[in-house]
Order: structure tokens, then C-alpha cells, then sequence
């Protein structure tokens, strides 16, 4: 899947909330979408899905490619053919995805039928199939149990399983175990690993948490403000950071035996959409900038496929250290 130079901002405001954003995720790769709250991780997930409201938002540009399908962003969303079938997305929180009132293997099912057809039954032979599948024990008992009956952990594995029910080719995690514990974490990040190894699916994992792309990404996008600073893969970001923010991150990051805690702040607070200063979005809390930092920077590779969007890389040809 290819996102293309994605661009939108909610009606009624005077800045972009996402600005000239582009994403890759190829077969049987994780990505992870990296950054602080209020970033626009979840606004370009959403955008991606084709689930942004024409009447709220103004898309100005963005193209998406699955396999041989193609559209423009400004004039069309995600085909609903493929929404469910070849892209999938899973929520933070699954209570608000799962319908209380009905029935997990009725709501796979549902799934399930609404973009393959077929019976009621094979479709909830489908539902059983799933739920074997993400680890859940007895199936069949589960199928006839209303989401308040499982744990947090469970009903993460059931969102996962109506996610896959369709085989997509493309998951989006947006911070899928952020509400669940430590252990329970790890599991469902070692399922999202094992079912994109057996399947081929490209994952798009969005989270706050570096230990998690640490343990899952094959490649990384790291978000400020809208606009992606840094990208690549993950090995090379993390051996080599080159973006003063990812710097700021990693200098910060959580250690691996500790997973689940959130982003160290680096200092400073991230200006509103209205208030974010052109040019480099990040000037205002950077300790190299200058007024060339008015002007945008733009995404430069300074490795194979590592891409850094700042006028002073590498830092140490600018940075003069006194003794
Ligand atoms: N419906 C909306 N109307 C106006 N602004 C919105 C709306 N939804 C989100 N925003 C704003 O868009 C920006 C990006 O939000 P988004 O939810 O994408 O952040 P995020 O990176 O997912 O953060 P978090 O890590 O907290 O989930 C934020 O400034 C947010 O306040
Ligand atoms: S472009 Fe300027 S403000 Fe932005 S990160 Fe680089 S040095 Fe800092
Ligand atoms: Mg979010």
C-alpha cells in the first residue's frame, strides 16, 4: 500500500492537521506510526480507511494505491469493496467497536457475509475458524457470548479476528494494546506478528510507544505535528536517529524490559494546529533551529530509504560542540 502526499485539515480551521504525509507498507511488513498526542496518527489512519466525514474535513491532496487499485483522496474514499476486505483497521479501544447488544459470532458473521456472501452458517463456521485462530479457547461457546462477558484482552483478539475474517491485505493498529496490560500487550503484539507472518498482510501499527516499535516494526514514521519527520527502517532510525525530535524521543525512550510506557516528553508542549509555526513545524521547541527554519523542510534521505526532514543534517557538520 502506497500513501501518497496526504494533505487535510478540518473545516473551519486555517492550518492543516496533516500535512504532505506519505506512507509505504509493503506484504508481510510492520510499520509503525510514531509520535506525541494530538500528532495526527489516528486523523491519517482515518483517512486511509475513507472513514473522515466529507461534510467535516477538506482533503487538498493524497493518492492511495492498493495492489492495481488507485484513487485520488480529494475527490474519492477508500472503495467501500475494499473497506473490510482488502484494508482492515482495529481500535484502541474494542468496547466502542463491538456492538454490547449483539452476540461475537453473529458480529464476525456479519462481517463476514457483508463482503463475501454466503450463509449464515458457513458464515459463523468463518467467526469459529477466527476466533481458533487468534488463540481464544472454545470457540464455539464463546461465539454465543456478548462482548461484557470477555476480557479487555479478549475482546482485543475478537476485533482482531473480525479484522482478518475477510483476509485484507492491509491491517491498521491504532494503538491496539495501549488500554490493555503489560502481559496481555505482549500477547496480542506476538499475535499481530505471527498472523502478518502467516498471511503476508502489511500492517500499519500505530502507536506512542517506542518499546513496541522496537519489538515489532520492520520499518518507522515518526509524526510531529502533522508532518512526518522522520522515516525507515527500524534498525537504521534507531542506530542512527537524525531528526532533533526522533533524537529528543530516543534519548528519552523507555527501556525494552519496561514496555508499555508512554513517550518521555521532550520539552516544550506542542503548539495547537492553529498556532503551529510554518516552515518546520517543530521550531519552536527546537534547540537547533533558526530562521532558516521558516522554510519547510523537506523529507531527504540520508541513507538508503532513511528519510529526515530537517536543513541541518547531519547534525554534527552543523552543530559546533565548544570544548
Ligand atoms: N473531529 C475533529 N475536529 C477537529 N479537530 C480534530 C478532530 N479530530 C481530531 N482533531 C485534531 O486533529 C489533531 C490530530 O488528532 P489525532 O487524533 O490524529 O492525533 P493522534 O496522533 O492520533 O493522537 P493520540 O496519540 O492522542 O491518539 C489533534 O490536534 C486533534 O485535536
Ligand atoms: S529544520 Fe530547523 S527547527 Fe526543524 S528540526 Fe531541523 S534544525 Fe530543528
Ligand atoms: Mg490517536
Amino acid at each position: 500500500m502506497v500513501l501518497s502526499n496526504l494533505t487535510l485539515r478540518f473545516k473551519g480551521q486555517e492550518n492543516d492537521v496533516v500535512q504532505d504525509v506519505s506512507l509505504r507498507v509493503r506484504r508481510g511488513e510492520i510499520l509503525c506510526v510514531v509520535g506525541e498526542s494530538g500528532c495526527g496518527k489516528s486523523v491519517t489512519s482515518m483517512a486511509i480507511m475513507g472513514l473522515l466525514p466529507k461534510s467535516a474535513t477538506q482533503i487538498s491532496s493524497g493518492r492511495m494505491q492498493i495492489s492495481s487499485d488507485e484513487w485520488h483522496l480529494v475527490t474519492d474514499r477508500l472503495p467501500a469493496a475494499l473497506r473490510g476486505n482488502e484494508v482492515a483497521m482495529i481500535f484502541q479501544e474494542p468496547m466502542t467497536s463491538l456492538n454490547p447488544a449483539f452476540r461475537i459470532g453473529d458480529q464476525i458473521a456479519e462481517v463476514v457475509q457483508r463482503h463475501r456472501g454466503g450463509s449464515r452458517s458457513a458464515a459463523l463456521d468463518r467467526a469459529e475458524v477466527m476466533l481458533q485462530r487468534v488463540g481464544i479457547a472454545n470457540p464455539t461457546q464463546r461465539l454465543r457470548e456478548y462482548p461484557h462477558q470477555l476480557s479487555g484482552g479478549m475482546r482485543q483478539r475478537v476485533m482482531i479476528a473480525m479484522a482478518l475474517a475477510n483476509d485484507p491485505q492491509i491491517l491498521i493498529a491504532d494503538e491496539p494494546t495501549t488500554a490493555l496490560d503489560v502481559t496481555i500487550q505482549t500477547q496480542i503484539l506476538d499475535l499481530i506478528g505471527d498472523l502478518r507472518d502467516e498471511t503476508g498482510m502489511g500492517t500499519i501499527m500505530i502507536t506512542h510507544d517506542l518499546g513496541v516499535v522496537a519489538e515489532i516494526a520492520d520499518t518507522v514514521a515518526v509524526m510531529y505535528g502533522g508532518q512526518i519527520v522522520e522515516q525507515g527502517p527500524v534498525e537504521e532510525v534507531f542506530r542512527n536517529p537524525q531528526h532533533p525530535y526522533t533524537i529528543g524521543l530516543m534519548s528519552a525512550m523507555p527501556r525494552l524490559d519496561r514496555p508499555g510506557e508512554r513517550l518521555a516528553i521532550v520539552p516544550g508542549t506542542v503548539p495547537t494546529i492553529s498556532n503551529m509555526p510554518d516552515g518546520c513545524r517543530f521550531r519552536t521547541r527546537c534547540a537547533f533551529a533558526t530562521s532558516h527554519c521558516a522554510t519547510r523542510p523537506q523529507l531527504t534521505d540520508v541513507a538508503p530509504e532513511h528519510g529526515v526532514a530537517c536543513h541541518y543534517v547531519p547534525l554534527e557538520k552543523h552543530v559546533v560542540v565548544s570544548a
